[in-house]
């Protein structure tokens, strides 16, 4: 049995950061691929010049064109452009979903049986574009965020608790923005509701801070966002798949009447394993909850139905 084959498109901050994570892991060899002339190769070369410090035997392959994607078992997309100065929220909608469509043929023709993580933003949106351009089962298009966010929720308790993070379990729900809805009621320190250890108003904070955490980050460094944590984000999520380790992690996924939702793709916790998403776990909410994730969902619906409109999607 050969080694796994990753791919990442897009060999930015988040897909190199993803393809150095992939590969100290050694989840298998790693293809990152970029439309820019050589900075995959050379920054496939550089991991690989790595390799032998940290004594991981991965090959991280760079490149221009699909053909070395061929056969990947997962795909990272991460492709994309970020908003410039001057550019409205269509016009970056309507680039990213022309790169994501584009880039979601190729990976279709070149690795038909592939298990594809989407990374870029909107990140919702997009891994509805993907799941509708490559007509795949829903179970082998997953979007990540729940990973991420659920990290971010996670190191904020750990930071006002003083306690270790690897003790702290939480669940999060809805799309990849402010509206994000992150689950007090199901998070607890070695088993300890968080409930019982925090007051509500430093939980209040915390949830807070955790939704916009992202924009945290984009205000701190002013040229681009974050990298780190997507990047394991996404890696740990094909970890799961690649390993069959079954774990749960909220992860975006085409509904189809889940949490009584239909034809969107929206984060919630999910069973990932060899297939993909095997399991959608269905938690009862109470109304406050149903609230917030109806608010979530209502504004990813918006952005979805746009790019429908600018990619005419029926
Ligand atoms: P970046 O600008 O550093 O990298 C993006 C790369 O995509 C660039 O190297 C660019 O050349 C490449 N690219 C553009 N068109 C391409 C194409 N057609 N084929 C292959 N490569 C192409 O951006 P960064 O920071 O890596 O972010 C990537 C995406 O991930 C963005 O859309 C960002 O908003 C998103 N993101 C999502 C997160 C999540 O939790 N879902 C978290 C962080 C970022
Ligand atoms: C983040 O959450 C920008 O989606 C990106 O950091």
């Amino acid at each position: 049995m050969g080694r796994k084959k990753i791919t990442i498109v897009g060999a930015g901050n988040v897909g190199a950061t993803a393809a150095h994570w992939a590969a100290i892991k050694e989840l298998g060899d790693v293809v990152l691929m970029d439309i820019i002339e050589g900075m995959p190769q050379g920054k496939a070369l550089d991991l690989m010049e790595a390799g032998p410090m940290e004594g991981f035997d991965a090959n991280v392959i760079g490149t221009n064109g699909y053909e070395e994607t061929k056969n990947s078992d997962v795909v990272i997309i991460t492709s994309g452009i970020a908003r410039k100065p001057g550019m409205s929220r269509e016009d970056l909608l309507k680039i990213n979903a022309g790169i994501v469509g584009s880039v979601t043929e190729q990976i279709v023709k070149n690795s038909p049986k592939c298990i594809i993580i989407v990374v870029s933003n909107p990140l919702d949106t997009m891994t509805y574009l993907t799941y509708k351009v490559s007509k795949f089962p829903k179970n082998r298009v997953i979007g990540q965020a729940g990973a991420l966010d659920s990290s971010r929720f996670q190191s904020f308790l750990g930071m006002e608790l003083k306690m270790s993070v690897e003790d702290i379990k939480v669940m999060l729900l809805g799309g990849h923005g402010d509206d994000m809805v992150p689950m007090p009621r199901f998070s607890t320190i070695n088993g300890i509701p968080v409930t019982e250890l925090l007051p509500k108003d430093k939980i209040d904070k915390i949830v807070d801070r955790t939704r916009k955490a992202g924009g945290e980050i984009v205000a701190l460094l002013k040229t681009g966002s974050a990298f780190y944590s997507p990047s394991l984000g996404a890696v740990l999520m094909a970890e799961a798949i690649l390993k069959d380790k079954k774990r749960i992690i909220p992860s975006c996924v085409y509904l189809e009447g889940e949490y009584g939702l239909k034809d969107i793709c929206f984060g919630v916790p999910t069973v990932l394993g060899a297939n993909g998403i095997e399991k959608i776990i269905e938690l009862k909410l109470n109304d406050e909850e149903k609230a917030m994730l109806k608010k979530s969902a209502d504004s990813v619906g918006k952005t979805i139905a746009e790019m429908k409109a600018i990619m005419g999607i029926a």
